[in-house]
Formats: structure tokens, sequence, C-alpha cells
């Protein structure tokens, strides 16, 4: 079942997810899956002044927009800002998903097939209930594989690469961040096991008290 921790606050939520991103990975975890979206930029910060090897760790990530590298809306953009140009990582594979959906997501796939079981995935969550670019009653949702590329994503913009269900429940750890009362709703569909986020049954949830409807 998965398990849902009620903080105070977004700030609290984010010291939190960093202190047990941090523990995980000096407790032997080699590969960590960044999220994406703006949820877990607070916790980027905090992460990057924690006491970590990093050179024993190979980052991912679970979506990419199709977009360059360095444009506002990527997903490795935001989490170089905020975490990778501030630690020596030992290996970041970007997803290349300004090659298109179907490219990028093969290309990636590689990646993820060499790196798995993945050992701590952290995800952000839509209003909706989305994690990574896995939305509700896409068929991606079904996909076989590591990797999907997506074409109509209802969040803009709308050509994607996530990583899949399967990969996320193969994972050693998976983290779901989830603050705001804007994601209430979300919070609720997940802890009745629906929508894409409720999906993955080991998840730990940390989540502040907007978001727990509080
Ligand atoms: C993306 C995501 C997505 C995100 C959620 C939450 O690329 O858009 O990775 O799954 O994590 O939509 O986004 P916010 O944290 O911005 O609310």
């Amino acid at each position: 079942m998965a398990e849902f921790t009620v903080l105070a606050t977004a700030e609290e939520v984010a010291e939190a997810a960093a202190a047990e991103i941090a523990d995980a990975l000096r407790g032997g975890a080699r590969s960590l899956v960044l999220a994406g979206g703006t949820t877990p930029k607070r916790c980027y910060e905090l992460l990057s002044e924690l006491d970590v090897e990093w050179g024993r760790v190979a980052v991912l990530f679970g979506d990419e927009r199709c977009v360059p590298p360095d444009h506002p809306d990527s997903n490795y953009r935001m989490a170089k800002e905020t975490l990778l140009d501030r630690v020596m990582p030992a290996t970041i594979y970007r997803i290349p998903a300004e090659l298109g959906p179907e490219e990028g997501a093969d290309e990636y796939a590689e990646v993820v097939a060499n790196v798995a079981p993945l050992d701590f995935v952290l995800l952000g969550v839509g209003e909706d209930g989305h994690i990574g670019s896995l939305f509700p009653g896409h068929p991606a949702l079904h996909a076989d594989g590591l990797t999907i590329g997506i074409h109509d994503s209802p969040k803009p913009p709308p050509e994607r690469v996530t990583i899949t269900l399967d990969a996320i429940r193969d994972a050693g750890l998976v983290m779901i961040l989830a603050t705001g009362k804007g994601k209430a709703d979300a919070v609720a569909m997940a802890r009745r096991g629906e929508s894409p986020s409720g999906m993955i049954a080991s998840a730990r949830w940390l989540i502040d008290r907007a978001a727990a409807g509080q």
C-alpha cells in the first residue's frame, strides 16, 4: 500500500525529500531518477547542499518535454540549474527528447535498460493525477518496455518522452511529492488507487497539508 506522510508546509516537504534522497544515496542507491515540473525545485536546491558522494551516482530523468535541453520548458534544464550545476554525479543521462517522441524514447530505453532496476525514482503529480508523462486514460499506461513517446499530452508541450509504469514499479524506491491545494484532488484519487499516480502501490508520498486537503 502506498504510504502518505503529511508535513505542514511545502518547504518541509522539500526538506524531507532532500534528506531522504541523500540518505538513500548514502545507503547504497546508485541511480536517481529526477522529476520535472516545478514542485521538486526547492528539494533539488536543498539536496545540492547535503553530503552525498555524487561520484557514485547516475542521474536519470522520469520524463522530458520534446524541446532542446536549454529551452525554458526543459526538465533537464530545471534540474541542471537547481542541482546538477552544483554537484558532480558520475553520469547524467538526460532524455534526448529533442529528437522527437519515438527516437527519444528508443534511445532512452537503452539507457534505462542498462541501469535498471532503478534505485530511486522521484516523481511529481499533476492535478489530474498524472506522473511522469503518463496521463489518465492514455494508452501509454499499458505500454510494454521501459520508455514511451507521447504525442498528445494534455499538459503542454504535447510531445514528450516518459518512462513507463513498468519501469517505475520495478524501482527500489518511488517517492511522489505533492504540495498546494491544487493537488488535493490528485492526492485523494491516489489514496483510492485511482489515476496513474494511484497505480504505484509501493509509492512513498510526501505531501503538505494543503495537498492533503487539510
Ligand atoms: C512534466 C512532469 C510532470 C510533473 C507534474 C507536476 O514534465 O510536466 O514531469 O509529471 O511532475 O505535472 O508538475 P508541477 O510540479 O509543476 O505541479
